[in-house]
């Protein structure tokens, strides 16, 4: 059902893109679905140039025959679709469950729009119940460990991380760093939040897009809503 969901969103957002538009292109079981959808699309004529959000994602869009490109070549976009993780009514998203939040902040940075395609269990009045993803570099990460404590303190959130992946084998992203999953429950003040994580030294990188999209497709028994702040 949920995967049905996640196929509807995307469906709807692949018919936004326009033809020559320069993608952001996520990552992720629903970004998949759109990978799909603008593969078709492709084949039958559409001209699109795009940027993977991972490797993964680049592997899939290349089986599509989907031309890609980087943002050394091209430091601008006009879209990006991505799915989240958890996302409230004002498009504050947790996203990096599947490992790729850096390069995904990085791409819906570049990108004049972000839209996001998410089936309706992941939109919440506040964001959090999903562990939020806070990438840190692997030399010191018992330091950034106590650091990161220090700031949840600070922010009266719970102490409750885990090394993605344990310690005898570690999840290790696409740029080479360590995940630590944050169950922090409900994240009422997300910005300051975020303030706080991105001052941490070691850390490069958390899971919470702050006025980066501007829309979301959210699927649902009913249809597709869009949700827009
Ligand atoms: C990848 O790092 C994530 O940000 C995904 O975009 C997000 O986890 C959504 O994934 P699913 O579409 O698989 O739920």
């Amino acid at each position: 059902m949920s995967d049905e969901l996640k196929r509807l969103a995307a469906e709807r957002a692949v018919a936004d893109v326009e033809p020559g538009m320069k993608l952001g292109i996520g990552t992720g079981s629903t970004a998949e679905h759109f990978v799909r959808a603008l593969g078709q699309r492709v084949r039958d004529g559409l001209d699109v140039i795009g940027v993977p959000t991972s490797e993964r994602t680049a592997e899939l869009a290349k089986a599509e025959g989907i031309t890609l490109t980087t943002l050394e070549e091209m430091p601008e976009l006009d879209l990006t679709i991505d799915g989240a993780d958890e996302l409230d009514p004002q498009l504050v998203l947790i996203k990096g469950g599947g490992g790729a939040l850096l390069r995904e902040k990085i791409v819906a940075a570049a990108s004049k729009r972000m839209i996001v395609i998410a089936d309706v269990g992941k939109l919440v009045d506040v964001v959090g119940a999903y562990p939020l993803p806070i990438e840190v570099i692997p030399f010191g990460l018992g330091a950034t460990w106590k650091a990161l404590e220090a700031c949840l303190v600070a922010n009266d959130l719970p102490v409750k991380m885990a090394l993605r992946g344990g310690d005898e084998h570690p999840f290790v992203t696409d740029g080479g760093h360590y995940i630590i999953d944050a169950h922090l429950e409900r994240i009422p003040h997300p910005a300051c939040l975020a303030d706080d994580l991105t001052a941490v030294p070691g850390v490069v990188e958390h899971g919470m897009f702050i006025s980066l999209a501007t829309k979301a497709y959210v699927a649902g028994p009913e249809g597709v809503i869009t949700v827009e702040d």
